[in-house]
């Protein structure tokens, strides 16, 4: 397993909330957190070849799911590659392709699985020789969620969810994710996060404390106390801009999920369910009513950004 690749493909996995704890801004306006984050089996393909105009990067995506994607320079996994390059001196390019399925603006770091994704094929393409650790401390410069796509699992995030720590959770969960059609930008969410505190004479903790009872109830394996536990602060923030969601998620659980909340700074909506064939019951239920949700199963993934093929 030498010599030079001339293509590498990559994929990172989406990701869910867990629990999200919000605290104050700091002066570039990013929020304290504390949140468990869940890598899910719903991944981003980041294909990277040699191009043939030696040091062009270009960029072509193929999605399979709703909403723009941007193909210029502020795509994050082509932002992943110009980082690899100023932080290395490496004058080699690369022609990216991505597959897109994790929901554009959803809330599930899609844009942070694609720069994971990235970031991994190219240090391979290229032959760098960083190391995973190393990948993640570049990839925070790119987004608070990207190191988190390069570990994968379930872990525990700290900082502005850039500092991780990996937390036991033995029990693989299956989660039916609804798409509700439209996204909301984080930036406004966190934005209207600092509104309704501020209206409600909030102060948020400058640190704020990871939920010692989810972590262990996923320690234990405890399906029923992983589903009480399910929380996420941006929920307010997020249907204040979207109502919608709230309808949705009362509609969730009283079609049987065990619980339901706003995937991160939402439009999704992730249920859980006790396996595949409950979260397809659903499903169907929560569809007669909202025949627009595109709703999709899938499990959590012990799994971070990693290589499938190198030629
Ligand atoms: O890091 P990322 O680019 O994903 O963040 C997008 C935006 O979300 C930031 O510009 C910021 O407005 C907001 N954010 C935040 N606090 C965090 C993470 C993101 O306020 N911890």
């Amino acid at each position: 397993m030498s010599g030079a690749p001339q293509r590498v493909v990559a994929t990172a996995p989406g990701k869910i909330n867990l629990s999200l704890r919000v605290g104050a801004a700091d002066e570039r306006g990013y929020h304290a957190l504390a949140t468990v984050f869940q890598a899910v089996d719903l991944l981003e393909t980041v294909e990277a070849r040699l191009p043939q105009d030696p040091g062009a990067l270009t960029l072509t995506v193929d999605s399979r799911v709703r909403g723009d994607v941007p193909v210029d320079a502020s795509n994050l996994a082509l932002r992943a590659a110009a980082l690899l390059r100023a932080e290395t001196g490496t004058t080699q390019g690369a022609a990216l392709h991505i597959t897109k399925r994790v929901p554009v603006a959803g809330g599930m770091g899609g844009g942070s699985a694609d720069a994971a994704a990235a970031l991994v094929a190219l240090n391979r393409l290229w032959r760098l020789g960083l190391s995973d650790r190393e990948l993640m401390l570049l990839g925070a410069g790119l987004g608070a969620d990207v190191p988190f796509a390069v570990l994968g699992g379930t872990a525990l995030g700290t900082g502005n969810g850039d500092q991780l720590q990996r937390v036991p959770a033995p029990a693989p969960l299956t989660w039916l994710l609804c798409a509700p059609g439209g996204h909301l930008a984080t930036p406004e969410v966190f934005r209207a996060f600092d509104a309704l505190a501020a209206q409600a004479d909030a102060q948020p903790p400058r640190t704020p404390r990871a939920d010692q009872h989810q972590l262990a109830a996923l320690a234990a394996g405890d399906r029923e106390a992983i589903a009480r536990s399910l929380a996420n602060e941006l929920h307010e923030p997020a249907v204040h801009l979207r109502p919608d969601l709230q309808e949705i998620l009362s509609a969730l659980r009283e079609h049987g999920a065990l619980g339901a909340i706003v995937s991160g700074s939402g439009p999704t909506l992730a249920a859980l369910v006790r396996d595949a064939q409950h979260g397809e019951e659903v499903s169907a239920r929560v569809r007669e009513d909202r025949g627009d949700l595109e709703c999709t199963l899938t499990r959590s993934s012990p799994y971070g950004a990693r290589i499938v093929a190198v030629d």
